[in-house]
């Protein structure tokens, strides 16, 4: 197959194709990205230098630059992890998140729209999150459960949902659309809560916990994201929706308690160090407080499960970070975007540093 991985150089995709280009080299993998703030291609490079491995600088919301890679590739599967995906940002600008998210994905459907019946099947496999469901009082999301979604973040991806349904519905276009909780791991860009915790918490900084720190998320290690993707892939019916998540559900003052405790077994430094860093700060405007995942249908109709529990999945991503210190010198210095643009005169945004990020929220 020709695989079209949209969104290969951040956090999810970048993990995805580190998986899975070794895996299967009888297959190409097209890494198409637009390189913003989020991407990182150092995050590829065990297997940039791969046969199967190519990499396009493509901004999805440009309808001729997808249709010339369609052109370009042919491709027979797109796996669409690109988008704008930090719910803070969306707050501040939500454009980005109409333009990315549902435009971009709209030129990526026409593109298969135009393929599909002419020459063979392109299989459009939409990348998704819990968030649109809304928040949850009790019980768990299932496939069924109403949209509802809270942020501009959310909307936008649950927009990209309802025209991946659409295009299957109307025009027959073969899609399948898994929608996932919170992931942690490798390779995340540190304003998310995890790795945004365990870098300051080793710099000594404030740890914001917005609100009473009682929100919870349902937490799946990334890796095991990746495997469900692949499942749905491989096994799941064309124009059904599966579910992931970790049942693993977490206060985020959870979580970051046991950053600190993980945190003091791996450095050797004492726990109470990290933990009087933690900090109430004002709460995110439209802040969800609760996501959970019914997983029951991709675990009983597709056989997948994941390998990691909370705890131990935590414990191999702190030492990522810990082991991956030039990984993290370049993002927070910024280098990551200027290596991109030695490399491939890519225009990403500058600055948007681990530094930047605390002091948006004036912690820094
Ligand atoms: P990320 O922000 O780390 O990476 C997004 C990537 O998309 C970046 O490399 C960026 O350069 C690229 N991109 C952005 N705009 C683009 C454009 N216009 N054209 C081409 N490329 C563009 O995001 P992530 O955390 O890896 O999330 C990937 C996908 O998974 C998203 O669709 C997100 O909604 C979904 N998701 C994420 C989580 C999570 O916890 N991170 C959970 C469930 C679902
Ligand atoms: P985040 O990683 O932004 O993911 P999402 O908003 O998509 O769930 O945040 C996870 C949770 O952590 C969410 O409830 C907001 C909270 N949070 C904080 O309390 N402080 C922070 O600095 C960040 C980044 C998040």
């Amino acid at each position: 197959m020709r695989i079209i991985v949209t969104g290969g150089a951040g956090f999810i995709g970048s993990n995805f194709l580190t998986l899975f280009t070794p895996r299967y080299p009888e297959h190409l993998f097209i890494n198409v990205d637009k390189l913003t703030y989020a991407a990182n291609l150092f995050s590829v490079q065990d297997v940039a230098c791969l046969p199967n491995y190519r990499f396009e600088q493509v901004d999805i919301a440009d309808q001729a630059a997808v249709d010339r890679l369609f052109r370009k590739y042919e491709p027979d599967l797109v796996v669409h992890f690109a988008a704008e995906s930090h719910v803070d940002r969306s707050i501040h600008g939500p454009a980005d998140f109409i333009r990315t998210n549902v435009m971009g994905t709209f030129h990526l459907l026409e593109a298969c729209r135009a393929t599909w019946g002419q020459r063979r099947d392109v299989l459009f496999h939409h990348v998704s999150t819990d968030e649109v469901y809304g928040s949850l009082a009790s019980g768990a999301f299932t496939e069924n459960s109403r949209y509802d979604p809270s942020s501009p973040y959310a909307a936008s991806k649950a927009a990209s949902d309802h025209l991946v349904r659409a295009y299957y519905k109307t025009f027959g276009v073969p899609v399948k659309i898994t929608n996932c909780s919170n992931n942690y791991g490798p390779r995340q860009f540190p304003e998310k809560l995890i790795p945004f915790m365990l870098l300051c918490a080793l710099e000594g900084k404030p740890l914001p916990l917005y609100g009473n720190g009682l929100n919870v998320r349902d937490w799946l290690y990334v890796e095991d994201h990746c495997e469900a993707i692949w499942t749905v892939i491989e096994r799941g019916k064309v124009g059904e929706t599966y579910n992931i998540g970790g049942n693993s559900e977490k206060t985020n003052l959870e979580v970051v308690q046991t950053i600190c405790r993980l945190l003091a077994e791996e450095t050797g430094r004492p726990e109470g160090e990290f933990v009087r860093l933690i900090t109430f700060v004002p709460d995110r405007p439209g802040h969800d407080l609760r996501y959970a995942m019914d997983t029951s249908k991709i675990r009983y109709e597709l056989g997948w499960s994941p390998r990691e529990n909370f705890l131990s999945g935590l414990r191999k991503t702190i030492r990522w970070y810990l082991h991956n210190h030039t990984w993290v010198e370049q993002v927070k210095t910024g280098e990551y975007q200027r290596w991109v643009q030695t490399h491939y005169e890519g225009r990403g945004e500058s600055g948007a540093t681990t530094e930047l990020v605390g002091q948006k929220r004036g912690v820094g």
